[in-house]
């Protein structure tokens, strides 16, 4: 069977993307064989289809670390054909054949059915920066109360920042966004932004190992200076996650704030999320903490669509998250 993929080739002048008719033949060996409907574009995707060999080996590649479809055959007992499904992260796209094709196949293990509350289109909306959104409320929350203060959420019109904002003020959390596109004040406070703070303003280097304190909780998403600022900047016994290094991958700061004020730091992947906590937090976001901006929050596109896209991606020009349509 034929099926159409975006394909990411190493070439003599960098690596190039492009559509190509495929053989099912060459798909990866895998339990589960799904007609992806949707897929979405993330940070990481950009990564893969320009040559980060920290994401993708080898290539000729298709990346796309995301897809909703239906399984077309399964030779798991868990799967029938039929089954609307959401296959993200583990390896998908990375060094797995990914989502930006009209077929994916891959373990059951990496399965998941598409929950009752979600379309194939909604969940893709969500997606893996939607889902690292829920996690990293879902981790802060354990620490911080809307009552204990703001919550500051980095790269804020960014996927992973733009549906923190929604969920967060679903839960009736107040936020302060962190953003560098001046275009997009009124979008963020449709989000629920009670306040805005300019990148430019925050990515200020203080060297002062800590600052007066602002911030109850955060969400970072960009890494560097900016979460540096986030940390030297939070209440006593606040927590902030870490998801992104669109910034830097480096901090540079004192354990001052966390042995004065007692606060945390908490990682997020949510490539090895595992399925126990996996399958609960998609429940979540289909039902009570399904954002309700998620009809605002999305561009849509399709494959042809893809290779300007993931340009602007990488250039931080984005809005919200990007739905791949592939059927
Ligand atoms: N750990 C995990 O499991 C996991 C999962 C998903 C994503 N991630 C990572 O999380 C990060 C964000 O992902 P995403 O999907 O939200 O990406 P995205 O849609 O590209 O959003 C990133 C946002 O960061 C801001 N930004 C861009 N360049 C910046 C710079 N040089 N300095 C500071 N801020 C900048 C922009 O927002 P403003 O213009 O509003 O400032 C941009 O929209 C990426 O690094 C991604 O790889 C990690």
């Amino acid at each position: 069977m034929e099926y159409k993929a975006l394909v990411t080739e190493e070439t003599g002048e960098g690596y190039l993307s492009s559509i190509k008719t495929l053989d099912s033949e060459q798909l990866p060996i895998g339990d589960v064989l799904v007609k992806v409907y949707y897929s979405s574009l993330n940070y990481k995707d950009a990564l893969s289809a320009t040559g980060n060999k920290g994401v993708t080996k080898n290539y000729p590649h298709t990346p796309g670390i995301d897809a909703a479809g239906i399984v077309e055959l399964s030779d798991s007992k868990e799967f029938k054909a039929g089954d609307q499904v959401i296959v993200s992260g583990y390896d998908l796209g990375m060094n797995t054949a990914g989502g930006f094709a009209e077929y994916i196949r891959v373990p059951a293990d990496w399965v998941v059915k598409l929950p009752e509350g979600l379309t194939m289109k909604e969940a893709m909306i969500i997606g893996t920066a939607g889902f690292t959104a829920g996690i990293s409320v879902t981790r802060m929350s354990e620490l911080v109360k809307p009552e204990n203060g703001k919550i500051i959420v980095t790269g804020a019109t960014g996927g992973v920042g733009s549906v923190a904002l929604s969920i967060l003020n679903g839960l009736g959390y107040e936020t302060v966004a962190v953003s560098g596109k001046s275009s997009e004040h009124d979008f963020l406070k449709s989000l629920g932004a009670s306040e805005i703070i300019t990148r430019e303003e925050f990515a200020q280097v203080d060297k002062r190992p800590i600052l007066s304190s602002r911030f109850a909780g955060g969400i970072d998403t960009v890494g560097g200076p900016i979460l540096e600022n986030v940390l030297k900047t939070l209440n006593l016994l606040g927590a902030v996650t870490t998801c992104g290094s669109v910034s830097a991958t480096q901090l540079n700061m004192s354990v001052f704030p966390f042995i004065l004020r007692g606060i945390s730091l908490i990682g997020i992947s949510a490539q090895n999320y595992p399925m126990y906590l996996r399958e609960p937090l998609w429940q979540k976001l289909a039902t009570d903490w399904k954002p309700a901006h998620l009809m605002e929050l999305y561009n849509e596109i399709t494959l042809d669509e893809l290779v300007s896209a993931i340009d602007l991606i990488l250039q931080g020009k984005l809005k919200g998250r990007t739905l791949v349509k592939i059927q």
